[in-house]
Order: structure tokens, then C-alpha cells, then sequence
């Protein structure tokens, strides 16, 4: 059975620290402090941004993936409504039930177990209402806390390919990571 994605409409999810929801054009200011920052996109698969008519490209993309289906962004927003990070579904299969997933997170509220807590309601989401089967991740070898906030989400590590990326000129290899609908299930069981 195909996975039944058209349009997303506009959704939230609540975590205990979290609200995720809806990007949307005000959101261009936050945007561009988080992907302007060179030291946070250094594993990243493009270079930061340089320009704030970036983020408005970005965001209207963002709302045209909303629309066509193809890529579910969600901005992670503090109780005080700053926007820390954004979390994405994208690259959608529908006939296969798999997408990948892909996050960033500001860097002044890095190692507070945000990004763990943000990932674990989209993983949620993706394997409850939007039925997929598999979600897969591309991290670069070198992003360490990376790699390990997917283990802990119970992803597995499932490839190295090589030089897959060309980014400022430097090419780079890929660890793949990969989760299954049944091991999450039987991880969150166990953790109950
Ligand atoms: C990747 C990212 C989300 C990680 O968030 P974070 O808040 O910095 O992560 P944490 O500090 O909680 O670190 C995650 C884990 O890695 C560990 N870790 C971090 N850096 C480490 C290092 N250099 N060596 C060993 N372990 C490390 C932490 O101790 C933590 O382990 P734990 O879960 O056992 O406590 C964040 O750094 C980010 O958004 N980076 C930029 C964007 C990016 O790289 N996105 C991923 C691309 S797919």
C-alpha cells in the first residue's frame, strides 16, 4: 500500500522542553542565525548562509515542500518562542514507506539534550501517522555528536560511502544510518 502523503497541513507536536510546528516567513530572522553560522553547518552538506535573502528562499521552499508533500520541516520553539533549531522528513519514497531525516540545532543551546527530544517526536510522528516503514539519516564521518544522538535513538549504523558530498571544495564521505518502524517500537516498549 503507497503511503498516503499530499500536502502537509499544519501541524504541531509538543515535547516536555518543545513546541514543533509550522515554519513560516517570520521565521527568516531565526533562520538565517542558525545557518549562518559557519561552525554549525561545518558538517553540513552546503556552505552557510550569506545572505538574509537565503532564508527567505529556504522558508519558501519550506512552504512549497508543505504543499507538494515532499519534505516535513518543523521549527523547534522555546516556551519564550525562540526558534532553536528546525528537524526534517524529506526525500520522501512513498511506494518504499521511507524518508530521510535532517536537523540543526542553534549553537548556543547545543549539549542539553534538545535535538534528542526534538528527533524522538518526529521519529514518532513519521512512524505513527505518516506510516513509514524505515527513516534514514547521512551524517558526515567526523560529526561525532551526531552519530551518537542517532544511536541513541536507537538508528543503526548501516554504511560508509564514500566521497559523497562536495562542500566548500572539499569532498566527503557519508555514514548511513538507518531505523526501522519495528526496532523503534520494540526500543520505546522496552523503555516503558
Ligand atoms: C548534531 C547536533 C544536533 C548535536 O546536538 P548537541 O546538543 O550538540 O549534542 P549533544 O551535546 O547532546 O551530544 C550528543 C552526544 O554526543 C556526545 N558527543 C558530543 N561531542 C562528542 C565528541 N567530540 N566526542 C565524543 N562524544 C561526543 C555527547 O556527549 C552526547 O552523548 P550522550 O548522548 O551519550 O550524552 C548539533 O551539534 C547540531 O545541530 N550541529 C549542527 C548541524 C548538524 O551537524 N546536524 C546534523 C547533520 S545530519
Amino acid at each position: 500500500m503507497e503511503i498516503k502523503i499530499s500536502a502537509f497541513h499544519p501541524l504541531s507536536l509538543t515535547t516536555p522542553r518543545l513546541l514543533l510546528r509550522f515554519v513560516t516567513p517570520e521565521d527568516a530572522g531565526a533562520l538565517f542565525r542558525l545557518f549562518s553560522d559557519a561552525e554549525a553547518l561545518r558538517y553540513w552538506s552546503s556552505g552557510p548562509w550569506l545572505h538574509i535573502a537565503q532564508a527567505a528562499d529556504n522558508i519558501e521552499q519550506t512552504l512549497k515542500a508543505y504543499q507538494d508533500g515532499t519534505a516535513l520541516r518543523l521549527a523547534m520553539v522555546l516556551p519564550d518562542g525562540e526558534l532553536i533549531g528546525t528537524v526534517t522528513l524529506y526525500d520522501f519514497d512513498r511506494r518504499n514507506h521511507r524518508c530521510q531525516i535532517g536537523y540543526m540545532l542553534a549553537r548556543p543551546h547545543w549539549g542539553q539534550r534538545y535535538m534528542q527530544e526534538a528527533l524522538a517526536a518526529l521519529i514518532a510522528h513519521g512512524f505513527g501517522a505518516l506510516e513509514l516503514h524505515r527513516i534514514e539519516a547521512d551524517i558526515h564521518p567526523d560529526n561525532i555528536a551526531s552519530g551518537r544522538i542517532l544511536e541513541g535513538l536507537h538508528f543503526q549504523r548501516e554504511g560508509h560511502l564514500r566521497e559523497r558530498w562536495f562542500v566548500g571544495g572539499e569532498i566527503s564521505d557519508s555514514i548511513i544510518y538507518g531505523l526501522l518502524r519495528k526496532d523503534w517500537h520494540a526500543a520505546i516498549h522496552r523503555t516503558q
